[in-house]
């Protein structure tokens, strides 16, 4: 595989092509932002370490039969995956009221919920990625509804997998965002998995592993990051 020229940078990753017109190379920066944009900071190692974790997760959630983008580790910053055409539109997954969710209905953090809740986001910085319903996804054309039925079903089944999976290394996933794309004419799951993407508690302390320590500014963000990635590795080679 021969990595081509950048076709996008975003906040956190760089696309590149790849000599094979079906997939890119994705390479993970150590920058992270919060609200947009508008808080920049790094955390150190963070890109090799979401790399890391991305990956372990994709791999696992191919085992319990979720096609992902997934296609290869390249090196400690890089991974090789499907090209996909992404669709424009965000999936929250929540198992437990946490961040925008605690504000919107004024229920404290950590709250349980009586199930699941599923929210879409139209995935557009300039617009602060605001939050839509499947309607208004139809109606601008962002997903049809047979991808958005497709995008449901998944994303509940990736909570299921991931939940059990956290909750055996001690971790209780909050919550999370996870996007899609088309490969092949399949909805396929793309971008990535990690503490950046996920709300991520201790299960006895209910201490914060998770982008939020940089968003909140309670330090430490890069021994939170290591904790998780050290817990998924042991869990996956112990197997
Ligand atoms: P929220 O409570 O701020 O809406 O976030 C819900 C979940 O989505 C949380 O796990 C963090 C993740 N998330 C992202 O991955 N990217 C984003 O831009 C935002 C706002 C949240
Ligand atoms: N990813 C978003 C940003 O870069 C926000 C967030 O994760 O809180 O601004």
């Amino acid at each position: 595989m021969k990595k081509g020229e950048m076709l996008y940078e975003g906040k956190a990753k760089k696309v590149y092509s790849t000599d094979d017109s079906g997939a890119l190379l994705l390479t993970y920066k150590d920058d992270a932002t919060a609200f947009d944009g508008a808080k920049k900071g790094t955390i150190r190692d963070k890109g090799i370490i979401n790399n890391r974790v991305s990956c372990l997760l994709f791999k696992l959630l191919e085992r319990e039969g979720i096609e992902t983008h997934f296609l290869k580790w390249v090196d400690e910053r890089s991974v090789l995956v499907k090209r996909l055409e992404m669709l424009p539109v965000e999936v929250v997954v929540r198992n437990l009221v946490a961040g925008s969710l605690a504000k919107r209905c004024g229920r404290e953090e950590g709250s349980e919920l009586q199930r699941p809740v599923i929210e879409l986001y139209y995935k557009d910085d300039s617009l602060h990625d605001p939050m839509i319903n499947e309607s208004h996804a139809l109606a601008m054309g962002w997903a049809t509804e047979e991808q958005l039925r497709i995008m449901k079903e998944k994303a509940f089944k990736i909570n299921n997998i991931l939940r059990s999976f956290f909750d055996s290394i001690g971790i209780i996933l909050v919550d999370f965002k996870i996007e899609f794309g088309v490969f092949q004419g399949r909805v396929v799951l793309g971008d990535e998995i990690s503490p950046d993407t996920c709300r991520l508690w201790d299960k006895e302390s209910l201490e914060k592993l998770d982008k939020d320590r940089f968003r909140r500014d309670l330090g430490k963000e890069e021994e939170a990051y290591r904790e998780v990635a050290r817990r998924i590795e042991k869990a996956l080679r112990e197997e």
